[in-house]
């Protein structure tokens, strides 16, 4: 059975720039919504119990018809939320360093630069979806909670949530301004040990 992770920090950490009425509705429900449906579909299929949202999402294509599109939206659901609350941190925001701010340097000339591009990705986003910071420095998008493991993709080093779950409450229609707070909160340790990770 899947189950939404506790959050490293309070409801209310990150309030200066999410509240905690967002915080608190979009993990314990939203996503202990994506949550139960997965386990809902997986139940049906005994032989798919135990394993990793990862590998069901990698393997999308071999589910039975049935489930395949719920899997494709909850177990997706499920897997990019997991990351998204460890990608916040109340100690979060100003840059990464090391060999992820020179892959970014490299590829983007300034730190400024990539987080216009990265906002400018979000902002292009049409409806709900994610903006995803690729370990080859690309940056890219996805609709609904569709799962980059699911077309081939490497795991993200990075990726905001643009839904408007995230950020009504707080931003109103006003997507642009919840990026801009966003920042403020990234959580650029684990981003650049992601990236370690990919090299
Ligand atoms: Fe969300």
């Amino acid at each position: 059975m899947f189950s939404v992770p506790a959050l490293n920090y309070d409801y209310d950490a990150l309030s200066d720039y999410i509240s905690a009425d967002i915080m608190q509705l979009h993990h314990d429900k939203h996503h202990q919504g994506y949550v139960d449906k997965l386990n809902a579909a997986v139940e049906k299929y005994p032989e798919l119990q135990g394993r990793a949202v990862e590998e069901l999402l990698v393997g999308l294509n071999s589910l039975p018809d049935d489930i395949r599109t719920t899997v494709r939206n909850n177990g997706g659901g499920h897997y990019n939320h997991c990351l998204f609350w460890v990608w916040m941190s109340p100690q979060g925001g100003g840059q990464p360093s090391g060999p992820l701010l020179e892959a970014i340097l490299q590829r983007y000339e300034t730190f400024e630069t990539f987080q216009e591009e990265f906002a400018a990705k979000a902002i292009s986003v049409f409806g709900s979806g994610w903006v995803w910071l690729q370990p080859n420095m690309d940056i890219i998008t996805t609709p609904n909670q569709d799962s980059l493991l699911s077309s081939g993709e490497p795991a993200p080093l990075l990726g905001l949530d643009v839904w408007e779950h995230a950020y009504y409450l707080d931003y109103k229609n006003k997507r642009p301004e919840y990026i801009k707070a966003w920042w403020n909160v990234v959580n650029w340790p684990v981003v650049e040990a992601r990236f370690d990770a990919t090299n």
